[in-house]
């Protein structure tokens, strides 16, 4: 049997918490413990219940309550956080939202609304299934090899897992001899070939019990088949479906794709919410990027769904990032320095320089990159968000 969920409202406005429990008394389904302004009593409260949702009015003592927030989703995994406030800014939710935080509802409170939220809140206790419809897919892809594809895939992927906290599914879509395995120096016992077989007795718990875990993070691995025959009889159906499946699992799925522009690839980067198209700043790699990007607008893809990598940047570049831009005619959207020696060492120990050399301008550079990257959608999401609740009054 479900213990009923209990519900906490941390503010300092008794007027307007006395209303959100007023409304969670008439509804029965929650066991309101009232309204707290003390972050220890708020805190206690909270790590003494089985499933609670703590209601924080975040309009006073903001930072206060930020940093409160955090420590909760952090220190409490029993507790779901659903932030309430007059004028949410979009600063400030991205904030919220990195420290664990999905949900929100504005003031006036809408009743339907917000109980739309807190039974989404509630149902959501110890359930991995998730809505599909949040995952973001995001594909590194290159037409041409070795321009560090895997590289960035993994350290990008672990670095999303270590910062959103959220589960990530890596997946190497190399049909043909993968290396993500050996960057992450990992033997898993399921492959992609076994998941593509039985697409049918997949569900999240068979996810997350069968894909290999990264050490202690929430990065989980779907590695490339063993032989190359095993990729022959792979339709774009299974591809879509396998992805499908991911979606309700994963909050974020990150592929390392292969540079044939195949059906399988082309399925991948056609599912994909965005694609990090790589290169290096020279004439060449420039020229094929730009085949790349004339491509990508004849399959309909939208300019924002397409951004450019810059990896190997170097200051001294004879082609600059203006120049860049300018053949491009796109802004640069990460650029990731240069540094051979790191990395290559953190392959062959096959540690992800995120974690081998934490300190190393490239992790630097990677950390960042998470960061903006999931800034970025968290911004949209709310921004997408609040144009929904506009269009209900
Ligand atoms: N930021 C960087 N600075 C210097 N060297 C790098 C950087 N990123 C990757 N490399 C190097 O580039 C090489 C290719 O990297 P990687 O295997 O990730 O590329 P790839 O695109 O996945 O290749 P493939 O097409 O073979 O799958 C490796 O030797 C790696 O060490
Ligand atoms: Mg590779």
């Amino acid at each position: 049997m479900n213990e009923t969920v209990a519900t906490l409202v941390l503010s300092d406005d008794s007027q307007a918490a006395g209303i959100i429990n007023m409304y969670l008394r008439d509804v029965g389904t929650f066991d309101s413990k009232g309204t707290v302004s003390d972050f220890s009593q708020a805190f206690d409260i909270v790590s003494s219940c089985e499933k609670i949702i703590l209601i924080v009015d975040i309009d006073d003592r903001t930072e206060q309550k930020i940093d409160f927030v955090t420590k909760i989703t952090a220190d409490v995994p029993t507790c779901k956080v659903l932030i309430v406030s007059e004028t949410p800014s979009v600063e400030l939710m991205v904030k919220l939202m990195r420290a664990g935080v999905r949900e929100f509802v504005s003031y006036p409170i809408i009743k339907t609304e917000f109980f739309e939220v807190m039974n989404k809140l509630s149902s959501s206790f110890g359930c991995v299934e998730k809505d599909a419809s949040r995952c973001r897919i995001i594909t590194v892809f290159s037409n041409k090899g070795g321009i560090g594809k895997t590289s960035i895939a993994t350290n990008l992927a672990l670095e999303i897992a270590k910062t959103t906290k959220e589960n990530v599914a890596l997946v190497d879509l190399n049909f043909q001899l993968g290396d993500v395995t050996t960057f992450l120096d990992i033997k898993p016992s399921f492959n992609i070939s076994y998941m593509l077989e039985n697409l049918e007795k997949i569900n999240g718990d068979f996810l997350l019990s069968t894909m290999e875990k990264y050490r202690d993070t929430s990065l989980y691995v779907l590695a490339d088949p063993p032989f190359f025959k095993m990729a022959d009889d792979v339709s774009t159906k299974q591809i879509e479906k396998l992805l499908a499946i991911l979606s309700g699992t994963f909050a974020f799925i990150i592929i390392d794709a292969s540079s044939a522009f195949d059906d399988k690839t082309v399925t991948a980067l056609e599912k994909s919410d965005l694609i990090l198209l790589t290169a290096v700043a020279n004439l060449p790699a420039m020229r094929n990027c730009q085949r790349c990007l004339e491509l990508f607008a004849k399959l309909g893809f939208p300019k924002e769904k397409v951004q450019i990598l810059i990896n190997r940047y170097m200051e001294n570049d004879e082609v600059k990032s203006e120049d860049v831009e300018k053949v491009l005619d796109k802004k640069i959207y990460w650029q990731i320095p240069n540094n051979y020696f790191t990395m290559m060492s953190a392959i062959n120990k096959g540690i992800p320089v995120v974690e081998l050399n934490p300190s190393s301008n490239v992790a630097k550079s990677y950390r960042d990159f998470s960061l903006f990257l999931t800034d970025n959608i968290f911004r949209a999401d709310f921004e997408s968000k609040l144009r929904e609740n506009r269009k209900d009054y």
